[in-house]
């Protein structure tokens, strides 16, 4: 659910074989053309990918074994909606795989951590819920599902590579945050070449939160 740029669909894609079936969805046609280009590996099942929201799921009832959503839930404003149709098409005893961010657990080192505040408090606005790790155990237990322990994943980034995670998301968060909550142009190219001339000194990290659930 919320395939994207379809790595993590082409992964499972392998994984169950060409007698298997993966099904990619989201609602941005531009991620769906994206993930359409490794849609089809030699070996792997197709990955069959379609124009849906996780909170109208275009599937049956009970027509999957395993729902996988990694970096969605926390762009969806009614998540008890979305648990809801993932609880409706998965069979009993299948299993739902939820990765999402807390953005409070971000260290970003900077030369003026006060603009690094107001600049993430800005980025903060591109999700309906960017604390939603905290709230989702108790909802996926709401929801009807078996809830395991959920485990941690970080994101480290040390020294400055334009190539890795954080460096990315440099560029991206620029963008978005002009012009909100006061932040000028000058104020965000600042904030860039403050990071981005950082060498050995840069320092990111972030943590990402698992949830494994069952169907009962
Ligand atoms: C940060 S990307 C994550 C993509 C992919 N799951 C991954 O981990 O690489 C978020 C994706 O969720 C999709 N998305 C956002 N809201 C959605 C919704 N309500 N239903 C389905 N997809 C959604 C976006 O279009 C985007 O492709």
């Amino acid at each position: 659910m919320g395939v994207g740029p379809g790595f993590l669909a082409a992964e499972l894609a392998a994984a169950v074989g060409s007698s298997g079936r993966v099904c990619g969805i989201d609602i941005s046609d531009d991620m769906l053309a994206i993930a359409a280009r490794r849609s089809v590996r030699p070996g792997s099942a197709r990955v069959e990918l379609s124009h849906g929201s996780a909170t109208e799921i275009p599937f049956d009832n009970e027509s999957f074994d395993l729902v996988t959503c990694t970096q969605v839930l926390e762009y969806v404003s009614d998540v008890p909606a979305a648990l809801g149709e993932f609880h409706r098409v998965l069979r009993p005893g299948g299993r739902l795989l939820v990765l999402d961010t807390d953005w409070d657990t971000i260290v970003w080192h900077s030369a003026d951590e006060q603009r690094t505040s107001r600049v993430l408090g800005a980025w903060a606005q591109h999700l309906a819920d960017p604390h939603l790790p905290r709230t989702l155990g108790r909802s996926l237990s709401t929801a009807g599902f078996e809830v395991a322990t959920p485990f941690v994943l970080t994101l480290l980034n040390t020294g400055y590579h334009p190539e890795t995670y954080s460096g990315g998301l440099i560029g991206i968060v620029a963008s978005f945050v002009v012009g909100r909550d006061g932040l000028t142009e000058h104020d965000v190219n600042s904030w860039v070449a403050d990071l981005t001339e950082m060498g050995p000194a840069y320092f990111f990290s972030l943590n990402r939160y698992v949830f494994g659930a069952t169907k009962p």
